[in-house]
């Protein structure tokens, strides 16, 4: 079970703000064994008979993660029907497997040498390598996904991934752009990471017919992914890199207009906010420390803590219209854990 303990590893970087701190292990307790199953199944169903697939599949996957978005199927599978559900823990790894597939591909883009504590795909092999086989990660994805012959699941997880396509296609077109809006940020995190935190709940009130439960699902995975990337965009400010797993400090490498840097150049004026203007138009930082003392001090973060609160806030309360069980506090306290990384 090495990439359990490897879960443990994030969950142990999260700090307390109270003396009675959410654990991501107390979570994963609530599903236990359908994790574990869930789990598994995310390496055990690629059949690629070509090694060099299964080669840097098995790297990526092996590494961790902390399989979140799985997590939230399993949970909200048992919010639909309190008994295990062999489809909605093939649906968890499904929807994991297009997650990795996002990362190595996102990896390529961004340039990036570290994730999940290990050198990333792109970095261990070549560009081509990891987007190719990022590529084979969703072929297979669907390939499993058209064995549950629900045409409607087929069309929402096509639609969505197209959208998450959007989304980082989007933010590549708004790469060196300061003129990016708050709102261009909310449409590429919308499509790039909170779609597919829509598709792991809503998915599942689909596979157990229970439509009741679909808005409510929707709404929560759209808020709580809006609140988990505008926290991850903090994080590549303030993070520690070895609690992370991957570099902090990334996007203002590759010039990317992300929420404290397009609110940053809004709260600055003069000198201070061409400093930051040249750095997203190239990217080029001799130093880094310097950005992120303007970012800083121009109260951006405070700004961005605020929004990401605000977006909890939005989830907490989509969640609180499900009935009390343990699996709708596995939720809520999904929410809390993703803030305390604030923390
Ligand atoms: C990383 O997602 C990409 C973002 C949406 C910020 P996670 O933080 O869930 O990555 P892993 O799966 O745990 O590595
Ligand atoms: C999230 O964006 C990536 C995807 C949703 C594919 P980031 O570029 O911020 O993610 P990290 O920081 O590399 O994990
Ligand atoms: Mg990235
Ligand atoms: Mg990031």
């Amino acid at each position: 079970m090495a990439a359990r303990d490897d879960h443990a590893q994030y969950a142990d970087g999260v700090k307390a703000t109270n003396s009675n701190p959410v654990t991501y292990q107390q979570i994963q307790a609530v599903v236990a064994d359908d994790f574990t199953t869930m789990d598994q199944q995310v390496f055990g169903t690629l059949n690629s008979r070509v090694k060099l697939v299964m080669a840097v599949s098995q790297h990526v996957i092996d590494a961790g993660g902390k399989r979140m978005r799985p997590l939230i199927s399993l949970l909200c599978s048992r919010i639909c029907d309190d008994r295990p559900s062999a489809k909605a823990m093939r649906l968890g790894a499904i929807t994991e497997m297009l997650h990795t597939a996002t990362l190595v591909h996102d990896d390529v883009i961004d340039a990036s040498g570290m994730r999940r504590g290990k050198p990333t795909a792109n970095a261990t092999w070549d560009n081509p390598t990891a987007v190719l086989v990022g590529d084979y990660l969703i072929a297979r994805a669907f390939n499993l996904l058209v064995e549950f012959g629900s045409l409607p699941l087929l069309k929402l997880f096509s639609d969505g991934t197209c959208d998450i396509a959007e989304g980082e296609v989007l933010q590549l077109q708004h790469q060196h752009d300061p003129e990016a809006t708050e709102s261009d940020y909310m449409r590429i995190i919308d499509g790039k990471t909170s779609r597919l935190f829509m598709l792991a709940a809503q998915g599942v009130s689909i596979l157990h017919n229970r439509p009741e439960y679909e808005a409510t699902f929707v709404t929560f995975g759209q808020h709580f992914g809006n609140a988990f990337q505008i926290i991850d965009d903090i994080l590549d400010f303030t993070g520690d890199s070895a609690v992370l797993g991957k570099n902090v400090g990334d996007d203002i490498a590759e010039g990317k207009p992300t929420l404290p840097l397009i609110k940053a150049l809004e709260f600055t004026e003069g000198d201070t906010h061409e400093t930051l203007r040249l750095a997203i138009q190239t990217g080029k930082v001799t130093d880094a420390s310097v950005i992120i003392d303007i970012v800083q001090a121009s109260g951006a973060l405070d700004y961005c803590r605020d929004k990401a609160e605000h977006e909890s806030q939005l989830a907490r309360a989509s969640v609180l219209t499900l009935p009390p069980s343990p699996y709708r506090q596995g939720l809520l306290d999904l929410i809390e854990l993703a803030q305390q990384r604030l923390y």
